[in-house]
């Protein structure tokens, strides 16, 4: 039994070195937590830092060629272009020009969505239109990619009801990135159906590079993407996939990505029976081939 000085002494002892434990645990904790946030800070840092070299890549490179040629031009008198030369610097501006828009205009989509304020006409369209046109525009980005282009669109393929250039943007986003992620000797297929539910069924699938869940996570993050560092190898902004999503919640509709590394990625858009209007008549013999290629 303790007892007088001695007890005192002790208790005194136990009470510093509790307060002094105390004391260690609490400086460990802020330590850790200096650390992590410190790590948080990076992190977010690094990607500020890559989000920014990317976006002013993406609005320099067309504003230099803008600049570039347009000097050139305006050099005629003195240079005396020939007449081939004067409409191939044309076309470079022009293409440039229309490039900086595409990315003004995806900038604002993706704020204008952010904050509620995007609305959508309703009218009905014809999805096989609206792909058709999307796959034309693609033909020659393939070709010089070495990509396949397969579309195939089933004769049954109800109307939809919607906002046909939204409409064409979401595909325009889901088969540039199917290209795009695409190495030479690979196929893009396109396949429209009508879905289970009466709806439509768009599936894009791509023999590309793939991505893992947590990669497919970002990719749907505005501004995300997967190889967002020096290493990046294909142009972009990241916008295109969280616009497409967007734009098909607000057609009521869903959109389900498939994706395995290395092996390539599948894209559905299910626009819902609802948005669909009645199945455009068709004569044509129910043989087994039920889907044509355009
Ligand atoms: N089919 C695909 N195969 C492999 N990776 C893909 C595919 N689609 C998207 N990704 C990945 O997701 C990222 C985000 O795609 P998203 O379309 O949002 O942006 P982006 O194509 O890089 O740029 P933007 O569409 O704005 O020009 C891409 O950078 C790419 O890393
Ligand atoms: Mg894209």
């Amino acid at each position: 039994m303790l007892n007088g000085a001695f007890g005192n002494k002790s208790s005194t002892l136990m009470t510093e070195y509790a307060s002094l434990l105390g004391d260690a645990v609490l400086r460990h904790r802020a330590r850790i937590a200096e650390q992590s946030a410190r790590v948080e800070a990076e992190l977010a840092s690094k990607i500020k830092s890559e989000f920014i070299a990317n976006m002013s890549h993406e609005l320099r490179t067309p504003l230099n060629t803008i600049i570039g040629f347009s000097k050139l031009l305006t050099d005629h008198n003195r240079r005396k272009l020939p007449d081939a030369d004067i409409v191939e610097y044309a076309t470079l501006i022009n293409d440039a020009a229309g490039h900086l828009l595409s990315v003004i205009n995806d900038i604002l989509d993706i704020s204008k969505i952010q904050s509620g304020k995007y609305t959508l006409d309703s009218r009905e369209v014809s999805i096989e239109e609206i792909i058709q046109a999307c796959t034309n525009s693609f033909r020659l980005m393939a070709s010089e990619a070495g990509v396949t282009l397969a579309p195939k669109i089933a004769f049954d393929l109800p109307m939809a009801r919607g906002d046909s250039i939204k409409l064409r943007q979401i595909f325009t986003n889901i088969i540039s990135n199917a290209i795009k992620f695409t190495p030479r000797g690979g196929t893009v297929t396109i396949d429209a159906m009508r879905a289970n539910t009466g709806g439509v069924t768009v599936l894009v699938r791509d023999t590309g590079v793939g991505m893992s869940a947590d990669e497919v996570a970002i990719a749907l993050t505005p501004f995300g993407q997967v190889d967002g560092g020096r290493t990046r190898w294909r142009e972009g902004t990241g916008l295109g996939l969280p616009i497409a999503k967007a734009l098909v919640d607000l057609h009521g509709g869903e959109i389900e990505i498939r994706s395995r590394k290395g092996e390539g990625t599948e894209v559905a858009i299910v626009l819902p029976s609802r948005n669909t209007v009645l199945t455009v008549a068709t004569n044509e013999p129910q043989s087994a081939q039920s889907a044509r290629t355009l």
